[in-house]
């Protein structure tokens, strides 16, 4: 008999801290009934008092999602706590998630207080909490640098004040494998009335080990993971749900398993990877594209005799089947709806009309449409109330000679002309753009990706540009590498503040 291990996406609150990879909140709806379909426990929909957005999320998120508990985060502080239970108002099933640093240097520079007062303000907050809900999560903020034994002290004081789940944060990604186990093992052994709570863990991924720390907290009693699609989430991430659900899979022995059905998985990652504009490292475990590519000799000679001798998983047991049918020009809207409901999304009739007539179009450049293309599409309509658009770009690149741009802007309903040379085809259409726009603006970061593999593939492009000190992402996709690479830069500009 295994023992049950809960899994709490955090995709939607600390994944999406990423810069630029922001959601509007029909997309979150979309993520979170994606994430319910996976089998995840715990949703965590977002920051309310942070923001009117994150505020709505939550309330839509709550109306939208049967099973999953979902969950708001606060501060030690009672207005962030209000505001958390107004937005959780419409949850079935409804979690307040508070906390406050209480390593020695959290308390010192950030709070200026001493660790009898964070032991205090971490209770009534606990408290506080409960007057609204039943279920109450308790952060320690930078547990993974807090010294145990007052972290032990915490941990008890908040759950004799009734937290139902105490989160000991690896914040800044700090710890070793042994050592987070360890501290877990510590808490178990050392809290009084520990068995009232469940321990969870919450790993960063800033030295490489957040999946490595989070499963050496569960063989040592916790029994939530703080996880998020892809490993996302700021700086390098949080642990990925995907790794520490196989990992239990594949290691039987463990006798930990989960709620995750794990063929919804890569449909998930595809979904996210979209929906942020995130890229997935191709040989990211288990999502990344090479995750399942053998490439040398001897493997490959070994998969085809027997796949076990290199595979220790089988793609089809994540949701990656080569065998899925491609969409072609010759594919009708049902079978663009059913591809597009498989993928965790459901549309109007109207704008399954606008986005099959740009099916067909892409159709006619391309032979087969991937799962991928058909995310950008269902995406597309992102960029509507955008106020300066492409209206058309023409280029001449070549060995010997210098590129030239010419290209057309539509600016709220004016129309703007420019032409420039460069030292490629991109720097010369973003010079022309920048004859148009005439604004301080630095590209900093440029990134090109196909989306799956040939020559007539849609490329991805990401950009980063910085104006008036605050940095803007911007994304574009296209057959045409050049116009997608524009359409970046002008969706960065779209976004300007002022
Ligand atoms: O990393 C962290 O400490 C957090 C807490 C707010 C839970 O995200
Ligand atoms: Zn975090």
């Amino acid at each position: 008999m295994s023992d049950r291990l809960f899994i709490f996406d955090t995709t939607l609150r600390d994944g999406e801290q990423v810069p630029g990879c922001q959601l509007n909140t029909v997309e979150k709806i979309q993520v979170a009934k994606q994430l319910e379909a996976l089998g995840v426990d715990v949703i965590e929909a977002g920051f309310p008092i942070s923001s009117p957005g994150d505020f709505n999320s939550v309330i839509e998120i709550s109306k939208a999602v049967t099973w999953p508990t979902i969950c708001a985060l606060t501060r030690a502080v009672q207005k962030d706590i209000d505001v958390a239970a107004e937005a959780l108002q419409y949850a079935k099933h409804k979690r307040i998630h508070t906390g406050i640093g209480t390593s020695d240097s959290h308390i010192k520079y950030k709070f200026n207080s001493t660790r009898e007062e964070i032991i205090e303000r971490a209770v009534s907050a606990v408290k506080y909490a409960k007057r609204y809900v039943e279920d109450v999560e308790f952060y320690a903020e930078d547990a993974g640098r807090t010294e145990n034994e007052y972290l032990a002290r915490v941990v008890e004081a908040v759950i004799k004040a009734g937290a139902t789940v105490v989160n000991i944060p690896d914040t800044t990604g700090y710890c070793l494998p042994d050592e987070y186990g360890a501290k877990i093992k510590y808490l178990m052994e050392h809290v009084d009335g520990i068995d009232k709570a469940i321990i969870s863990t919450h790993c960063h991924n800033d030295l490489g080990m957040a999946t490595a720390n989070t499963i050496s907290g569960v063989l040592n009693g916790a029994r939530q993971v703080e996880v998020t699609i892809n490993g996302i989430g700021e700086r390098a991430g949080n642990t990925s749900l995907e790794e520490v659900a196989m990992i239990l899979r594949c290691h039987h022995d463990i006798h930990i398993d989960t709620n995750i059905n794990t063929q919804k998985i890569y449909p998930t990652s595809r979904m996210v990877s979209s929906l942020m504009n995130m890229p997935v490292q191709p040989n990211k475990a288990i999502v990344g594209r090479n995750a399942f590519a053998h490439s040398s000799g001897i493997h490959q000679d070994g998969v085809l005799k027997n796949a076990q001798t290199y595979e220790i998983i089988d793609p089809k047991d994540v949701g990656i089947d080569d065998n899925a049918i491609v969409l072609t020009a010759r594919s009708g809207r049902a079978a663009l709806k059913h591809r597009l409901h498989v993928l965790g999304v459901e549309m109007t009739q109207e704008k399954l009309d606008k986005v099959y007539e740009d099916f067909l179009k892409l159709a006619d450049k391309k032979k087969d449409i991937t799962d991928d293309d058909i995310l950008v599409l269902a995406g597309a309509d992102r960029n509507v109330n955008h106020h300066i658009k492409l209206e058309y770009l023409q280029v001449t690149s070549g060995v010997g000679v210098r590129s030239v741009a010419s290209l057309g802007l539509n600016i709220s309903g004016e129309h703007f002309e420019a032409a420039a040379t460069g030292n490629g085809p991109v720097d010369a259409a973003i010079k022309a753009v920048k004859q148009i726009i005439k604004r301080q603006m630095t590209l900093k970061e440029f990134t090109i990706q196909a989306i799956s593999k040939g020559s007539d593939d849609v490329g991805k492009v990401h950009m980063q540009v910085e104006y008036d000190g605050q940095m803007y992402y911007g994304f574009g996709a296209n057959t045409d590498i050049i116009a997608a690479s524009v359409e970046a830069y002008i969706d960065c500009i779209n976004k300007f503040r002022k």
